[in-house]
């Protein structure tokens, strides 16, 4: 059984589940149910949910698509909650009928819109290790949308590369995009990390900036363009357009009508997401990837210190932590001979992929460390400062978590297939397998195990893959014949014993088996012991893990249900499981993202 016996939360870990299955899966004696699905109503029971009649007007009083990030905040007695998520992408080709007319295709565009960004949800329950209801008009209730307006916060908000027709101060701009993974900060708030921006906008496509970060003059798959003319940025006016995304977002859930912050003094790149540690001397830590591959690790580190307590004013001071600091970009430096590391994952002889590494300053308190670049240009163009500081090549960094109470730090690579091939780097000892289908984890131990330090030492905890089919496995020392297949790990939450859960997306195109969530203890002599607890329906990543074990309580965004449908011939009927096409008492007969509680029976 996962955990010592006795442990709340015990459970036999369930058997891989066959990628083509539409099932949500959990552990003999759990039970499962959706919180809240894509198209609930946010804020009156008279904007019900209907796929054959949705209007952008509807979307954005309702949850949105694809949730990813996801917390939990519970109030202190555990019998209210604040559900915060995030909506990263739409699959409009499931979402609804085909449209027809040139009108419906563009409300279509605008739905997507509004189904983009992030919903805030009051729950409450009324016994504890029970499920939650969410409350449809809650006064918390809030949805941000790809048209809400943010403000940018940092040395580069204000700046020329930040400026547009319609914005000319560079201060501000519209909604958000392509939010991913992302944190709950110490003082309250939640981050978010918008990634791959890139895909909403077309560009002249020829600036080095542009070609680094993927912009390119083709049309994009979601013609937004067509009902909106900042996202073709050579209209002109609109040129500086995509600069004004790729940014971390902060958001004040305890407070409806604050205005979202983008925080450029976190650099601009495929922001996976943001974790905030205090280090040792009370600077506020955020780690970052960049989720590319061949891209970087990052790390921001506050000017000012964190002030503990929820006053007021405490409160407001730690909600401009964020606005100032250092940017850093770390380089692993590998223990092993080069010659050592094969690309086949085969351990070197000292019997580790280890050593020690450095955060190379791109900013330091605001100002650019990076020759030939501006404080400005560094957190815009934060990739082509980082290539010419000298940054290790990643195997694409998502999560990046430190832990709460070793203080290690936690990064997830998902993979990187294109490592070795061709004109690409090959294995290095920090990404020491070519073709690197599965992803693996590192653990990072800072300097004095301080947050704050700028050199750390390194390993590498996990080579993932299924031990039963790949020879180039690694679980810590556990004995592979004993653990759970896991391939792609994705999102990080870890539990109240201090064991790390996993979860993962991409696991079906490489080994086979669904996506899932995984347990695995980083202490003593089960160190390594990857567990499944639970497996999502077809086609769908497993996002947001939250584990509340001694409430008895496990939680997960289910995203991208059925992508590869189409609206005649859905994959997948998660979670309402009803005939398809059907619609009774709000359960529809197609896919919905959604997030899902699970709980002891
Ligand atoms: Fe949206 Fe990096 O996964
Ligand atoms: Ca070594
Ligand atoms: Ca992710
Ligand atoms: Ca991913």
């Amino acid at each position: 059984a996962g955990g010592r016996p006795g442990a709340r939360l015990a459970f036999t870990p369930i058997a891989p589940v066959p990628a083509s299955a539409d099932s949500f899966v959990v552990p003999d004696g759990y039970r499962w149910s959706p919180i809240i699905r894509w198209g609930d109503p946010l804020f009156s029971a008279r904007d019900a949910f209907d796929p054959n009649a949705q209007t952008a007007q509807l979307q954005e009083r309702q949850f949105g698509y694809n949730n990813d990030y996801l917390d939990i905040i519970e109030g202190p007695l555990g019998y209210s909650a604040i559900l915060v998520a995030n909506q990263e992408y739409t699959n409009e080709s499931i979402m609804f009928p085909p449209a027809v007319t040139p009108e419906q295709l563009d409300e279509q565009r605008r739905i997507a819109i509004a189904a983009h960004g992030m919903s805030i949800v009051q729950l409450y329950r009324t016994r504890k290790r029970r499920p939650w209801k969410y409350v449809v008009g809650a006064p918390l209730n809030r949805r941000i949308t790809a048209s809400t307006p943010f403000t940018f916060s940092g040395p580069a908000a204000g700046s020329a590369l930040l400026r547009t027709v319609e914005d000319p101060t560079g201060t501000t701009v519209r909604g958000t995009l392509g939010n991913c993974a992302g944190g709950t900060t110490p003082w309250g708030t939640v981050l978010s990390g918008e990634e791959n921006f890139n895909g909403y906008f077309r560009t002249a496509g020829t600036s080095a900036s542009d070609l680094r970060y993927g912009l390119a003059d083709r049309a994009t798959a979601r013609g937004w363009e067509a009902v909106d003319p900042r996202f073709d940025a050579r209209t002109p006016g609109y040129e500086n357009e995509p600069h004004r995304f790729g940014y971390i977002v902060e958001v004040d859930p305890l407070d409806p009508y604050s205005p979202p912050v983008k925080h450029t003094a976190l650099g601009r790149f495929k922001h996976e997401g943001a974790n905030v540690v205090i280090g040792r001397t009370g600077r506020a830590v955020a780690y970052m990837g960049d989720d590319e591959r061949f891209d970087y690790l990052y790390k921001f580190v506050s000017t000012d210190s964190y002030r503990p307590g929820s006053s007021k004013r405490s409160r407001r001071h730690n909600k401009t932590l964020l606005t100032a600091g250092s940017l850093y970009v770390a380089r692993f430096t590998g223990d092993s001979a080069a010659a050592e590391i094969t690309g086949t994952g085969a351990l070197p002889s000292d019997g580790a992929f280890d050593g020690t590494g450095e955060w190379i300053p791109l900013v330091i308190d605001g100002v650019s460390h990076v020759p030939g670049f501006s404080t400005e240009q560094v957190l815009v163009d934060t990739r082509l400062a980082a290539d010419v500081a000298g940054a290790t090549k990643m195997d694409r960094c998502e999560d990046v978590e430190p832990h709460p109470t070793s203080g290690r730090v936690y990064v997830v690579c998902t993979n990187n297939t294109d490592r070795g091939k061709a004109g690409k780097e090959g294995a290095v000892e920090p990404n020491p397998r070519t073709n690197n289908r599965d992803g693996h984890v590192i653990e990072i131990t800072e300097a004095g195990n301080d947050a704050a330090a700028t050199s750390f030492g390194w390993s590498i905890l996990l080579l993932c893959g299924d031990p039963a089919t790949n020879t180039s496995t690694y679980f810590a020392g556990f004995p592979a014949d004993q653990v759970s297949p896991i391939s792609c790990p994705d999102n990080v939450a870890f539990d109240s014993t201090g064991a790390m859960w996993l979860a993962t997306d991409g696991a079906p195109g490489v080994i086979g088996y669904g996506d899932g969530l995984f347990k695995v203890p980083l202490e003593g002599p089960e160190r390594g012991r990857v567990q499944q607890f639970l497996s999502v329906p077809a086609e769908a990543e497993t996002c947001g893990p939250v584990v509340r074990d001694a409430d008895e309580m496990v939680y997960v965004a289910v995203q991208h249900p059925g992508e590869n449908g189409t609206w005649a011939q859905q994959h997948s009927y998660f979670p309402d499981y009803v005939a398809p096409g059907s619609l009774t008492d709000g359960r529809w007969g197609g896919p919905r993202p959604s997030v899902v509680q699970v709980w002891k029976a």
